[in-house]
């Protein structure tokens, strides 16, 4: 009965309670805070949690007491929504974004995504993994214990799957657990381009063998203007939910298309981004369940209207917030400035935020059973911020606040430092 660690002394502990679903809507801002908080932790998982006096029962020669000294504590963070293996990177196009070049213009003259996939093709396993790798110490240091990872810049099966087997061999091999993505359908590679149904066919034709060879859970694609249409996306992830894939969807991202509506249709985990959405299409992802990933860093980076957090938890959708890190588009593996931003911008309160760096998260990669709570039975991912209180978070923007990381109970970030 003995734990292995005990960390008393939690001026603020946040555990979003039992964790076992998505919150939506109004619940969002339901957030309890116990005071003068302890955990318990045995196995790597929570045993139990309190406030105040800790039952002796726990504690034998071997346990270690930790003292937040008053400090916040909240589960570890998740990062649902990333492009985190690729080559390169695309500060070339910097000036030309200042001077107003939209996005998609960028890409249609072959930069943007498409330069990643030349560099992602020209790079080795490892150059991409030791690349990967670095972003996810980052992230770690962040207090991000799970995140979501793409392919995308492959968009021919050899790099795609290149890209999938670094995102195994990284969750092998870093504390922070991975949940992989397949995104064929990201950008139509040049070759194909006057054969775009050839490349639609070639993206279903690899979902059998990605399955069979268990490189990704979800199926995504960007359904956009000047990438794939909802006729084609539908086709798509038509064919990877019959295989068994769970869905996503970068959806209504700059043009309102009907993404969020055709998340609901396929019952998509998540669509993501929805600057455009519609708000018939937050009504049917409120209906069915689909979780909004929203990615407030893109918008900030690219200089772009914020999606419609308000209104969607207005209109009772669970929201989630992610960084899209990416060398175009979102070029940060800093989720703590996706929340910041999320107060700033989508006008959350940092009770809604911190449900969607964490319960919501943990739901829109489908771990929500294990992680995103600090709750009796589940994984011990924790983080110690060295702030007064929740609110402290947000309010002091800009920088890192993590002092100490926990993965499955064991700690990993010692003062800011990653030392696993
Ligand atoms: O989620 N919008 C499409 N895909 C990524 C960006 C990828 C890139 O620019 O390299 C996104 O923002
Ligand atoms: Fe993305």
């Amino acid at each position: 009965m003995y734990a292995e660690l005990i960390i008393k002394n939690i001026g603020n502990l946040i555990t979003m309670g039992e964790g076992d679903k998505p919150r939506a809507g109004k619940e969002m801002g339901e957030v309890e805070i116990i005071k003068d908080g302890y955990i318990v932790i045995k196995d790597g998982r929570f045993l139990e949690i309190g406030s105040g006096e800790i039952d002796e029962i726990y504690i034998g020669n071997t346990t270690l007491i930790k003292d937040a000294m008053g400090l916040t504590v909240t589960p570890g963070l998740i990062d649902p929504h990333t492009h985190l293996v690729h080559g390169g990177s695309r500060e070339n196009e910097f000036s030309k974004k200042l001077e107003g070049v939209p996005y998609m213009d960028i890409l249609k003259a072959g930069g943007g995504i498409l330069s990643t996939v030349n560099s992602t093709r020209q790079a080795s396993f490892e150059e991409l993994y030791i690349k990967a790798k670095k972003s996810l110490d980052i992230m770690l240091s962040f207090g991000v214990t799970t995140v979501e990872a793409k392919s995308g810049y492959g968009l021919d099966i050899e790099t795609e799957l290149k890209q999938l087997e670094v995102v195994k061999k990284l969750n092998e091999d870093h504390p922070i657990d991975l949940v992989s993505t397949y995104l064929g359908a990201h950008a139509v590679p040049p070759e194909y381009i006057e054969k775009k149904e050839d490349f639609v066919r070639e993206i279903i034709g690899a979902l059998p063998m990605i399955k069979e060879k268990q490189l990704a859970e979800f199926c995504d694609v960007f359904c956009e203007e000047g990438a794939f249409s909802i006729e084609e996306t539908r086709k798509i992830l038509s064919a990877a939910k019959k295989l068994g894939f769970k869905l996503k969807i970068h959806a209504d991202e700059i043009v309102t298309l009907g993404g969020a509506e055709l998340s609901a249709e396929l019952g998509a985990v998540s669509a993501d981004h929805l600057m455009a959405a519609s708000e018939k299409g937050m009504e049917d992802m409120a209906d069915v369940g689909v979780i909004a990933d929203i990615l407030p860093t893109t918008s900030f980076n690219l200089n772009k209207d914020y999606a419609c957090a308000r209104l969607m938890i207005e209109k009772g959708v669970a929201v989630a917030l992610s960084t899209d890190y990416n060398p175009g588009s979102s070029p940060t593996e800093n989720l703590q400035l996706a929340m910041q931003l999320g107060s700033l911008k989508l006008k959350m309160t940092p009770k809604e935020v911190i449900t969607a760096v964490t319960v919501n998260s943990a739901y829109s990669v489908d771990r929500g059973k294990e992680v995103g709570s600090i709750t009796k039975g589940k994984r011990a991912d924790f983080v110690i911020f060295d702030t007064p209180n929740l609110e402290y978070i947000m309010y002091h923007f800009g920088v890192n606040h993590t002092k100490d990381v926990y993965k499955n109970g064991i700690q990993v970030v010692l003062d800011g430092k990653v030392i696993y």
